[in-house]
């Protein structure tokens, strides 16, 4: 291939692959971070011409601006949010994935890679104890996954009852915010649910709000700000009892299926309908990726899918992803996780995902130690809500803002019962508690 109209060296590609293998090499710079519009604009704006520029030049602005001026989340420091730490393995593959180019939409355009995919689905179905009935797709992130899931949900749920004048969704308070953008989308109504306070909800919080006209209830699978997991047998109950679809938003707790001492908090999974877990939270994999599987794939594809003459000739015998989400044309965004897991193992993952377990428990641990601190609630998962105790507001800010520009720990405020606290969410196997306790310990001074 010349590159037609198209030129680009040789050299040009050799010098941006070596790029990519030093900072798969060394990762993220802790101390990057975003920059203002008056910052970027001088370098950024006007960059394309239509002359075009040399690729050095062009690269050079991806290298020197556009990256420093993105924050690290894969940083073993960067815990706040729910970041993110893909694995060598993954980030490597991910970029011979980019070069192969797959449409990974139907069998047809990537079966090879669909059928990859599929194993790591597997690997998840598995771990929820689910049959061989179950399966989905990778799409884009959680909120595409539970918009997905819910569609799927209300098309089933509306194969069965009369239609009310609303229909509604019935969550709980910690349910995150994509429920919400998800409900109006669909223009249904959200009836939300009082958790505890520990940020779980019960069945018998979910039973007292019950109405006829719900078809989904949605469970929280690791809260996000919280990181609470909702009664999830206690629902599953309730979901067959009044016949609904139960759907665990899982995009950054299931990951904690795979360690055998956090897997018992989600019990009664193996009832649930259908879950989402975004591989590039918890699961190691890079952005962007999350994984929605039905527990039987039937419903999805009776909800989705796409029609048209120019389709026609597609295979529809085999497994197109295309049927189970809204979407048609896809990367094959599981594949990362896929490559990843085929080369460390699946017990590499439970130890890697144990660990951060531990760190969060050594983290707390060394809170409740540390006079000045009180830790309000956690780990639950590998959060931890914590607060000092003589700090205002605006110290707490600045203190958070300090550490970030340093690079020393991303840890920044987020409200729980109305109050500034600080989060912190574990999801690197790197993450060293030592050191994130010694910066803690500047909170006490
Ligand atoms: C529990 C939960 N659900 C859904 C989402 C939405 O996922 P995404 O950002 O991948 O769309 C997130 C986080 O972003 C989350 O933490």
């Amino acid at each position: 291939m010349t590159g037609g109209p198209f030129p680009f060296p040789r050299r040009a590609t050799e010098a941006m692959l070596a790029w990519t293998g030093a900072r798969i090499e060394h990762g993220p710079d802790p101390k990057h971070g975003a920059q203002a519009f008056d910052v970027l604009e001088p370098v950024l704006g006007g960059s394309i011409t239509r002359e075009g520029r040399t690729p050095d030049e062009v690269f050079g602005l991806f290298t020197d601006t556009i990256v420093p001026s993105t924050r690290p989340f894969g940083h073993p420091t960067s815990l706040s949010f729910v970041a993110s730490a893909p694995t060598r393995a993954a980030l490597s593959f991910d970029a011979a994935l980019g070069a192969a180019g797959i449409f990974a939409g139907n069998w047809d355009g990537g079966a090879g890679a669909v059928h990859a995919e599929n194993q790591a689905l597997r690997w998840i179905v598995d771990m929820a104890g689910w049959p061989d009935s179950a399966g989905g797709v990778f799409v884009a992130g959680g909120t595409l996954g539970n918009l997905s899931a819910l569609h799927a949900a209300r098309e089933w749920r509306a194969a069965r009852i009369a239609r009310p004048d609303r229909w509604a969704i019935l969550c709980s308070t910690e349910a995150h915010s994509s429920i919400r953008a998800v409900a109006r989308v669909m223009d249904v109504d959200l009836i939300v649910v009082d958790a505890h306070e520990t940020g779980r909800m019960s069945a018998q919080a979910a039973a007292d709000r019950l109405e006829s006209r719900v078809f989904a209830i949605v469970a929280n699978a690791g809260a996000t700000n919280c990181g609470a997991v909702d009664d999830i047998a206690g629902l599953a109950d309730l979901a067959e009892t009044h016949d609904l679809w139960l759907h665990l938003d899982g995009a950054y707790g299931l990951a904690a299926l795979a360690d055998p001492v956090m897997r018992p908090q989600f019990d009664g999974i193996e009832r649930a309908h259908s879950l989402i877990v975004d591989p590039h939270k918890w699961l190691f994999a890079p952005y962007d990726s999350c994984a929605l599987i039905y527990r039987d794939a039937a419903h999805g594809a009776a909800a989705h899918g796409q029609q048209a003459v120019y389709l026609d000739t597609v295979d529809k015998n085999h497994f197109n992803p295309s049927d189970y989400a809204l979407h048609l044309t896809r990367r094959a965004r599981g594949l990362p996780l896929w490559f990843s897991l085929a080369v460390h193992g699946t017990d590499a993952y439970a130890d890697a995902i144990a660990r951060t377990r531990q760190v969060a428990e050594t983290i707390a641990a060394g809170i409740t130690k540390m006079q000045g601190l009180d830790l309000l609630l956690g780990p639950q998962l590998t959060v931890i809500l914590f607060r000092p105790t003589a700090m205002t507001e605006d110290e707490m800010i600045a203190w958070a803002e300090g550490h970030r520009r340093s690079g020393a720990l991303l840890c920044l405020p987020t409200r729980w019962r109305g109050e500034m606290v600080f989060r912190l969410c574990i999801v690197h196997p790197e993450t060293d508690a030592e050191w994130v306790l010694n910066i803690l310990k500047t909170l006490t001074r």
